[in-house]
């Protein structure tokens, strides 16, 4: 662990001043109980929209934000509940506002609308417009709320979410879309809990992350190797939520120096984080705990549960590491869309991944400078990707 100090030290004294450039982004301490209000944004847009609250099973309440209808069409329930249903999962830091920030004509979820789906988009527990819970109040509970990983948001929001959707619309069945996280999310879900396969027609990960085997960021691996003390330190200091670029208070105060790799390696991710996201027009907020768990699976080269400590893994899951995800239980149809400039996601495992997916098939974007972001930030998306699911949608009869 000491032996990567110079590199840290280099690392940080080498580094430009931090990433202050995000939107909108809240400054730690604002947080309150402020939230996006996506129904304002859609309206603006042109689009009728509702919003739904989910409550999982261990009581976090989720918005759920609904387009039934085409840009300036008429509002009829006869027409809504007989479209074809897509649900929408954001990736870390994002929102259901990442699937319209390209705006009318350009983004996905608008696209679907017009093209006459039913779409729906979720804000995973812990993002902004989902920070409620039926007991617990995430600015005094914050520890027990923030215990989150992406496979409370796979095993516990996208079944409330599927199911909830799927009995409101009386459909069995519905299409799936998820960036980044909320690909890994789709990955827990349908192979830990097997029969979410019958009830997905079909999905499309945008840079889904799943497999860490040739994780690409050299840096972030390296700090990975030590991911379980820096998270401890970092639940030490209070940083717990990460809401906007900022982190917490501590942070922005803190120095680099030799003696303290935990307070060094924070400011390093943070950096690198803030950089990767500094294109999202919203940050939403997520755990430390979601970042520890990536962490966790770049430094073990695998796609595997959370890990507490061998005594703990052996009394919760029977083996002294955790089990992994077993992918090949996935047989929904799907398509894994990548790209080779992505930091956080390689072909290589995106590729191995398809291998022991029965019904899954790759396609690389066929732009070699887009980005892990840009699936929800590049104006070219819709030619590069979203007419592409749209075609393929359009194939099944829902
Ligand atoms: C449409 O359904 C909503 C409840 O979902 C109801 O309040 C409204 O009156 C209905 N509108 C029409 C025109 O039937
Ligand atoms: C790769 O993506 C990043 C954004 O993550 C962008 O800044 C950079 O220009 C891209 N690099 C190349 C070689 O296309």
């Amino acid at each position: 662990m000491l032996g990567i100090l110079p590199l840290v030290t280099i690392l940080v004294c080498g580094a430009q001043a931090l990433p202050g450039n995000v939107e909108n982004a809240l400054a730690y301490g604002q947080v309150a109980d402020r939230h996006f209000n996506v129904e304002e944004r859609l309206l603006r847009d042109g689009y009728y929209s509702e919003s739904h609250t989910v409550t999982t099973s261990d009581g976090y309440m989720l918005e759920i934000n609904r387009i039934p209808f085409r840009r300036h069409e008429t509002v009829d329930n006869a027409t809504k509940t007989s479209k074809p249903v897509v649900f929408m999962l954001h990736g870390l830091q994002g929102s259901s506002i990442s699937y319209v920030t390209l705006g009318p004509g350009r983004a996905l979820a608008y696209i679907l609308a017009d093209e006459g789906y039913d779409v729906w988009m979720g804000n995973a527990r812990g993002v902004l417009n989902s920070r409620r819970h039926v007991t617990l109040d995430p600015n005094v509970d914050v520890e027990e709320f923030f215990d989150i990983t992406f496979e409370d948001i796979g095993m516990k929001d996208l079944p409330a979410i599927i199911d909830y959707i799927l009995e409101l619309t009386g459909k069995s069945k519905l299409h799936y879309i998820g960036h980044s996280q909320g690909g890994t999310a789709f990955l827990v879900l349908n192979s830990m809990l097997p029969e979410y396969n019958q009830k997905i027609a079909s999905a499309n990960l945008l840079a889904g992350v799943g497999y860490q085997e040739n994780f690409p960021n050299r840096v972030l691996s390296l700090l990975a190797i030590s991911t379980n003390p820096i998270y401890t330190y970092a639940l030490r200091q209070g940083i717990i939520e990460i809401l906007g670029p900022d982190w917490n208070s501590f942070l922005n105060d803190a120095e680099c120096n030799d003696d303290n790799f935990e307070t060094c390696s924070l400011l390093i991710i943070k950096e690198i984080m803030g950089d990767l996201f500094n294109t999202l027009e919203t940050l939403a907020g997520a755990s430390i705990k979601q970042y520890a768990h990536y962490g966790q699976n770049i430094r073990s080269k695998s796609f595997r549960r959370w890990y507490y400590s061998p005594i703990t893994n052996l009394i919760k899951y029977g083996s002294l590491n955790p089990p992994e995800y077993q992918i090949s239980a996935i047989t929904v149809d799907v398509t894994m869309h990548y790209t080779v400039n992505d930091s956080l996601l390689d072909e290589q495992d995106v590729i191995d991944m398809a291998k022991v997916m029965p019904n899954t098939r790759t396609r690389k974007v066929a732009r070699e400078t887009y980005s892990h972001t840009d699936f929800v930030v590049a104006p070219d998306s819709k030619e590069l990707v979203y007419d592409y699911i749209v075609e393929s949608l359009n194939k099944y009869e829902l």
